[in-house]
């Protein structure tokens, strides 16, 4: 199978419910064969995107368009998408074929070509040998892999994913996550990934659109996402981070922990004696052995890394992340004395 990869198009999207603002001015584009992942916390407008590029919702201001062609006009069943939903979304009453074969059904397709179609697409997915069973007699990871062949059967321009994984427990979930990716990129499917999962959507996607209350904050590739934020929010959810109580000196510098630090762009603007916050990431942190200071008061191993939550007076634990290695020499109840190796911090305000 090979697909050739669609252009998706959002442009100035908003969708309202009531005084809600499930998409503010929304815009994003998908390139073709490309996997992007809306991610964020629940309610940010993750579904609604969705819903929207599918034609299941209407209701919006804004344009969208696939291969330059503009949407409004062309209903649900007419715009050649393919959806997975969290779970449970198989018709119970058919086989594992015969609901990967459903959507050619509905399509007219003759029953030797169906036949022939699903049996390929249940081979993409590795249920060659489960086709003729039952949801019930599926596992919930085999149970996706059904759904994804389903959606795939119809050959769709766009796959759209709405927390595929979410119902799994972690150990499928990692897996088929690696196998939505393998898939996905094999046949060139443009796709649309939605996860409130960080760790999810670093892993699979090209590049992640992190939202905030209908707001796409920001879209980047993972690791640029994660080592240069654009804003305190995109800072916090991907990623751990430690917000620690602070005061700026300056327009551009803030003492945090007795040290004083440049403040990164993308910080809001302040003025000397604001007291702010700043975000360290755990693995920000030099720890040092001490006479005194900071206590260290819990320790997790991590496999190549151990976190350490350290009291140093503050309302909350700081996290440091050093290599385990380094942490043989620390134990709970330890004095430390931390320092902060990054050149500029961000910062937000109380
Ligand atoms: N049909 C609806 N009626 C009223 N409010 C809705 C409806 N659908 C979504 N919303 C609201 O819009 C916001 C975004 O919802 P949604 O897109 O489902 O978020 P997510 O998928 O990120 O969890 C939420 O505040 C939600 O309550
Ligand atoms: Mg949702």
């Amino acid at each position: 199978m090979d697909l050739h990869g669609s252009t998706v198009e959002f442009r100035n999207v908003k969708r309202t419910f009531g005084t809600v603002k499930a998409l503010d001015d929304f815009s994003l584009t998908i390139k073709p064969g490309e996997l992007v992942t809306l991610l964020g916390p629940s309610g940010c407008g993750k579904t609604t995107a969705l819903r929207i590029l599918a034609g299941i919702d209407k209701e919006h201001e804004g344009i969208v368009e696939i291969d330059g062609k503009d949407m409004s006009q062309v209903p649900a069943n007419k715009r050649n998408i393919g959806m997975v939903f969290q779970a449970y979304s198989l018709f119970p009453n058919m086989t594992a074929i015969e609901n990967v074969a459903y959507g050619l059904r509905v399509r007219g397709v003759d029953s030797h070509k169906r036949e022939s179609r699903a049996r390929e697409l249940l081979d993409l997915v590795g249920l060659s040998t489960q086709a003729d069973r039952r949801p019930t007699q599926l596992s919930g990871g085999q149970q996706q892999r059904v759904a994804l062949a389903r959606a795939l059967a119809i050959e769709p321009s766009v796959l759209l994913l709405d927390e595929p994984l979410s119902a799994l427990d972690a150990q499928v979930r990692a897996q088929l996550r690696e196998e939505i990716r393998r898939i996905q990129s094999t046949i060139g499917i443009s796709t649309l990934f939605v996860t409130h999962d960080q760790e999810e959507a670093m892993a699979i996607s090209d590049r992640v659109g992190v939202m905030n209350k209908g707001v796409l904050e920001q879209i980047d590739e993972p690791g640029k996402l994660y080592n240069k934020p654009r804003t305190p929010f995109v800072a916090g959810f991907v990623g751990l981070t430690n917000y620690i109580p602070a005061v700026t000196e300056s327009k551009s510098l803030v003492l945090v922990l007795s040290q004083s630090l440049e403040i990164s762009d993308h910080s809001p603007a302040v003025k000397k004696g604001d007291e702010v916050r700043a975000l360290i990431r755990p693995e920000e942190f030099e720890v040092q052995k001490a006479d005194e200071g900071a206590t260290v008061i819990t320790k997790s191993f991590l496999g190549p890394v151990t976190r350490l939550g350290i009291d140093v007076g503050t309302p909350d634990l700081i996290y440091a992340e050093i290599t385990s290695k380094e942490a043989k020499k620390i134990d709970t109840g330890d004095f430390v004395r931390l320092s902060i190796s990054s050149d500029a911090v961000m910062i937000e305000h109380v």
